[in-house]
């Protein structure tokens, strides 16, 4: 039972980081401040870990290889030539597709470069657009991007020999020019700095380096500039998409750099705004019966009234004040996962509940970091000496009194000047359920929150099938998947591509 509670939290940990309007210099002496809580979220991380089988070298891409790159240009760019299996020829590379892989330096860091991919269909009569997919799945902060990217929407899967099979439904099929993913931030993945400085502790750090990036990519690439520019992400990206979305469109407002066509921005079971979406875990789990009524009516009074208050400090105050709202909230997600297991006697997967961890065990992403530890990879990738780090728990930990903000606080602004904000969630998730997820964008208030709540559910149909229920009103979209847990795109990969395809051209 033990093993389940510190999984859980661990997760949750994970999905959650938020705009934080505390400056660097008052977070940094935060966390430099001793408190007993502050070994928690890192051995949480370090379990986090663990479940997904994965075993990174190092707690932090930084140090050792910042020589690699000192001289190099802001970025670095080359083709990507790797076999791809699945043609006969056998010679389907991803250089067919346009695919590269770059450096970027980061300005206003000491010396941070972010790594990215970009994919690119050649498919005549798609599209032109642009998208960045901040892959936040199951993630916390300190993932790299590369789990979403291999396992649900990239261009291709890993094979157990560690061959790249395609991936019929890729989300780079439709997306001409160009689809881009990035390790952020800055020390996970691929992406590092040899300075502890650039390590980032709140959206207001992530989503500037996030923007400086774009800014770096849209000077190298300026034919790209005109195209509609799309941000999607999942899971603990419900806290990166709306403060980048939102630093995107000042910087846009203020003329401050390259001008940026957003035009929208997705969200995949995403944790948002954590007042809201804790207290609605009992609510779920009684609805999906996990827990009995008795459960549910100890929770609501011993654990959610504390969890509220804990989280509004947090609101306020920030700093050690959010660390503990993230203890006092986790607790009813450990409550539930101690629960169902005492009476089921099974370890309840909280990212899909319709299935068991074994074990320590709740994925296997190893052949990822295999297949990225290998020489001819990373030399495909050009990233020289640099080891994967597939989660960073440094980064993780310091990312940790991001967890409980709100970040919903930005969407209205955007959704005023006509962004569009998609919203979607399998319903089989726990962690970060649809009727959380539901009821904060029911409880946003904007100029179109009555007709949005007052519209009525349309099914999504694909393929002759209900897919998902969904409502919409004007630049808003709420979609809850059907048969899918909190990895939509790799349970319902054809669902979940029909979904971008048709919400990016306006006809969800
Ligand atoms: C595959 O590529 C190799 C090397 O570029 C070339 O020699 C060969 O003819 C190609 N095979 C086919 C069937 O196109
Ligand atoms: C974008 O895609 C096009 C093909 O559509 C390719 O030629 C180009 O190199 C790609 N650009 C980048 C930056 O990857
Ligand atoms: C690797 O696995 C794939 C998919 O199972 C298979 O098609 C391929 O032949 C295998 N390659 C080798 C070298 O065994
Ligand atoms: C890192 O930050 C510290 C504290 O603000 C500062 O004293 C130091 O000079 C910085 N290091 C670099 C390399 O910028
Ligand atoms: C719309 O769908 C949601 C999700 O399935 C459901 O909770 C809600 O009750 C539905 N609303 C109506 C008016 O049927």
């Amino acid at each position: 039972m033990a093993k389940a509670l510190s999984h859980v939290s661990l997760s949750c940990l994970l999905l959650l980081l938020l705009l934080s309007p505390l400056s660097s210099a008052i977070r940094n002496h935060v966390m430099a401040k001793s408190s007993p809580l502050r070994s928690f979220p890192k051995t949480q991380a370090q379990k986090l870990i663990k479940s997904f089988n994965l075993s990174p070298k190092h707690d932090i891409n930084n140090g050792d290889v910042g020589h690699v790159m000192d001289e190099s240009p802001m970025m670095v760019e080359k083709p990507l030539r790797l076999p791809v299996l699945g043609d006969p020829a056998g010679n389907n590379s991803i250089q067919d597709l346009g695919h590269h892989a770059g450096y970027y330096r980061l300005p206003n860091t000491v010396d941070a470069r972010y790594v990215r991919c970009s994919t690119s269909s050649l498919n005549p009569g798609t599209i032109t657009l642009t998208t960045l997919l901040l892959y936040g799945s199951l993630e916390a902060p300190g993932c790299g991007s590369e789990l979403a990217l291999f396992y649900e929407n990239g261009p291709f899967h890993i094979a157990n020999n560690l061959s790249l099979l395609w991936n019929e439904f890729g989300w780079d099929q439709f997306v001409k020019e160009n689809d881009t993913s990035v390790d952020q931030p800055t020390g996970t993945g691929f992406s590092y700095s040899s300075s502890a400085n650039d390590t980032r502790h709140d959206e207001n750090g992530v989503s500037n380096d996030l923007y400086n990036f774009l800014q770096g990519f849209f000077k190298l690439h300026p034919q790209y500039v005109n195209n509609d520019f799309y941000i999607t992400g999942e899971s603990y990206a419900g806290h990166y998409i709306p403060a980048f979305a939102s630093r995107v469109h000042q910087g846009n407002k203020a003329k401050e750099g390259i001008f940026i066509n957003l035009k929208g921005f997705a969200i995949g079971n995403g944790l948002t705004d954590p007042i809201i979406q804790y207290p609605a875990y009992p609510d779920f789990a009684l609805d999906m019966n996990l827990i009995q009524q008795s459960d549910y009516d100890n929770i609501e009074s011993e654990l959610v009234p504390p969890c509220t208050q804990a989280a509004s400090l947090c609101g306020a105050n920030g700093g050690d004040s959010c660390t503990n709202a993230y203890e006092v909230c986790n607790s009813i997600f450990s409550r539930i996962l101690s629960i169902t297991e005492f009476v089921a006697y099974f370890c309840l997967q909280y990212y899909d509940i319709r299935k068991q961890c074994v074990g320590q065990l709740c994925y296997d992403f190893s052949n990822m970091e295999n297949l990225l530890d290998e020489q001819s990879v990373r030399d495909a990738l050009g990233v020289g000496d640099i080891e994967y780090v597939s989660c960073s728990s440094t980064v993780y930990d310091a990312m940790i009194t991001d967890w409980m903000r709100n970040l919903e606080v930005g969407i209205p602004a955007l959704l005023e000047d006509g962004i569009k904000m998609l919203a979607y969630a399998g319903e089989y998730d726990l962690i970060c359920n649809w009727l959380g997820n539901s009821n904060w964008v029911h409880a946003m208030a904007w100029s179109g929150q009555k007709d949005f709540t007052a519209a009525s559910n349309v099914s999504f149909v694909v393929d002759g099938a209900e897919k998902g229920v969904m409502k919409s009103y004007g630049p808003l979209t709420f979609l809850k998947v059907h048969d899918a847990g909190h990895l939509v795109p790799m349970d319902q990969p054809k669902a979940a591509l029909e979904m971008l395809r048709r919400w990016t051209q306006g006809s969800l």
